[in-house]
């Protein structure tokens, strides 16, 4: 094992990434850079018709961030106070705090046990009359049983909006996340399977209306192609220029990682078969693009931390569910057993597209040195 600490896994590997597109960028960078072409533009306008081709939607709207483009999209859809939003509670808190900061109540719900992900019967549990929409989250690349998912929104007459942050290119049934809902809203923060060099974010529909709105929102309620005239209060939440060059590049490439992802993911599952090691399944209608390599072990503290001194960096994706977070206790309204059981069990390992097979089979090899020395739990107790 001596050898395993002189060759450390990073969890992510965004500097081959930046390498494998800097000819692409660098040249158009210091052009922009010269010109002084900051906000607007070709650039964005061109990789927002590419990012709407690629989701199969009609529109694609650019904005700052994947937390604005939540927030602007429940604000243009009319979703404010006296309105309550499903969300599953096992998601980035930035899925509630843009039902929050919308003026909504987040009603948080349970999600399966096997994908982690919401369900049309724990989506059903969560409805009142007061639920005016479900916010889907793609949670670690894979979208849910969005069919099942769409008739309860419509018996129930909500609005379903994806929250596609972490599913760049994912499939439920050969259409693309982003394309199922009212809107699809993307963040491109850099470590997303696509990701700017800094914050950036999409939203992405069909509904030209909604568009428009968008726009409007997040280029201070200027409408009319008037600089001066204010028709909403909106905000500054623009995709930046220097950004759309990053993301146009990258996108041209994301088919591929999203490929390469795959196949680390089924080396993992091979490698660590007959262990104690439980994976986040992938249903059989679903495409994952595998934004994060999760799965469940026993003492998560102590696998965590015998990896690290591996040199095997994880992370937990999320430790706290967000009904149990004390920014979100106000709106728990009831236990959520199987996320809560999760949220102790699941360990991120390392996973990006240009990790090597020989990497992940030393994680692999760790991991299962790590679980063969873990005490049983009575022991551990006793020693205590
Ligand atoms: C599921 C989910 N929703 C929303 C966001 C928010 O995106 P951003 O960090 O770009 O604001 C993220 C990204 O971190 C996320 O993973």
């Amino acid at each position: 094992m001596t050898g395993f600490l002189n060759e450390s896994v990073p969890f992510l590997d965004l500097k081959s990434m930046s390498a494998e597109i800097a000819d692409d960028v660098l040249p158009a960078w210091r052009q922009m850079f010269l010109e002084g072409q900051f906000v607007g533009g070709p650039p964005v306008e061109i990789f927002e018709a590419e990012w709407a081709e690629y989701c199969g939607t009609e529109h694609a709207i650019g904005v700052a961030n994947g937390t604005d483009a939540l927030l602007l999209t429940l604000r243009a859809l009319g979703i404010g106070p006296g309105d309550e939003v499903v969300c599953p509670t096992n998601t980035f808190v930035a899925t509630a705090e843009a039902i929050v900061l919308a003026g909504a109540v987040p009603r948080f719900a349970d999600v399966s046990p096997d994908t982690l992900l919401l369900t049309p019967a724990t989506l059903r549990a969560a409805v009142t009359p007061q639920t005016r929409a479900v916010l889907v989250v793609h949670l670690y690349g894979q979208m849910p049983d969005m069919d099942g998912i769409a008739a309860v929104a419509a018996e129930a007459g909500l609005l379903i909006v994806e929250d596609a942050a972490q599913a760049h290119g994912a499939t439920w049934r050969g259409r693309r996340a982003g394309s199922f809902g009212a809107a699809g809203c993307f963040s491109f923060y850099p470590g997303k399977n696509l990701g700017a060099a800094g914050d950036a974010g999409a939203v992405v529909t069909d509904d030209a209306e909604l568009a428009e709105r968008l726009r409007v929102l997040r280029n201070h309620g200027r409408s009319g192609g008037s600089h001066h005239s204010h028709t909403m209060v909106g905000t500054n939440s623009r995709l930046d220029t220097l950004q759309a060059v990053v993301l146009s590049a990258k996108l041209r490439r994301l088919e591929g990682w999203n490929v390469l992802r795959r196949a680390l993911m089924d080396q993992y599952r091979e490698g660590l078969a007959g262990t104690a090691v439980r994976f986040v399944e992938v249903a059989p209608d679903a495409t994952s693009v595998h934004h994060l390599a999760v799965v469940r072990v026993p003492q998560r503290a102590q696998v965590q931390q015998e990896l690290g001194r591996l040199g095997i960096a994880t992370g937990i994706h999320y430790p706290v569910p967000c009904h149990q977070c004390p920014a979100f206790i106000e709106y728990a309204r009831e236990p959520l057993p199987v996320a809560e059981a999760a949220a102790d069990e699941i360990l991120s390992l390392p996973l990006s597209p240009h990790m090597s097979l020989d990497q992940v089979s030393r994680v692999c090899t760790a991991l299962r040195e790590v679980l063969e020395g873990l005490q049983p739990m009575a022991e551990v107790r006793h020693v205590v």
